[in-house]
């Protein structure tokens, strides 16, 4: 599924089920004592895509810890990401020398939960979910738009180390699967940084998958 969202040179790797068991480095194991299997499990699994995804870019196995604010550390001369849901696991990852930034999100299908619309949009991007809705029924465009600002945050924050609130991205999704997603930079981040990501996006009947690529 993700694939047919990436640029060439990017290599990702996904499962829809936990592999058993996907062995981690003694590092990676000690992160995950005392979590609930579950989480054990899906790290693990993101852990071997992330793996395959290494070797596809010519690297050797390496451990993949979380770094500030929760994102993994890549190997040097790496960017990637690494998304999992109920029945989805996946990584990406390309050459930073190719590829500046890279996020990735997989939710499932079906409309957010109550309640949750409303913190996470403006009411411009609201009345565009409307629209969206009334033209093309079918889709869960508010999860799509929720989705669209995860893979932003994950491709934004490990080259800003800034947290980024869901009101300080405008999200425009278009049909023909893509989206792209303005920022309004926090005054926090000292450095210029261009406000405009582009991502592309798909639907299928379990997940919903976005993608946002930077090469600049
Ligand atoms: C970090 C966050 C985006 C993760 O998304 P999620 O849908 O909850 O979970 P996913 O399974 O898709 O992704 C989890 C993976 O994201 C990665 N991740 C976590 N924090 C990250 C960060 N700060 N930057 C980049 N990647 C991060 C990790 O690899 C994590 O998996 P791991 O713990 O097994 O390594 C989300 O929890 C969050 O904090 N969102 C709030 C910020 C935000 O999205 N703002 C929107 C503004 S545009």
């Amino acid at each position: 599924m993700i694939e047919a969202l990436l640029p060439p040179g990017v290599t990702s790797s996904e499962v829809f089920d936990d592999e058993a068991p996907a062995p981690l480095f003694p590092a990676e194991a000690a992160l995950m004592e005392g979590r609930l299997a579950r989480r054990r499990r899906q790290f693990a699994t993101a852990r071997a895509c992330a793996r395959r995804c290494l070797a596809a870019l010519g690297h050797s196995p390496a451990p993949l810890l979380p770094g500030p604010g929760g994102a993994p550390a890549w190997p040097t001369g790496v960017v990637g990401s690494i998304t999992h849901c109920d029945g989805y696991r996946a990584a990406v990852a390309d050459l930073s020398d190719r590829t500046s930034a890279l996020g990735i999100d997989a939710e499932p299908a079906g409309p957010l939960p109550e309640g949750v619309l409303g913190l996470v949009t403006s009411p411009a991007e609201r009345d565009h979910l409307r629209e969206l809705a009334a033209a093309h029924p079918g889709v869960f465009w508010d999860r799509l738009l929720f989705c669209a600002k995860e893979a932003v945050y994950k491709a934004w924050y490990p080259a800003t180390g800034v947290w980024l609130g869901f009101r300080d991205a405008t999200v425009a999704l278009s049909p023909d699967g893509t989206f792209t997603c303005t920022l309004d930079v926090p005054a926090a981040v000292s450095e210029p940084v261009d406000p405009l990501y582009r991502g592309r996006w798909s639907a299928g009947p379990e997940l919903v998958l976005t993608v946002v690529v930077r090469r600049d």
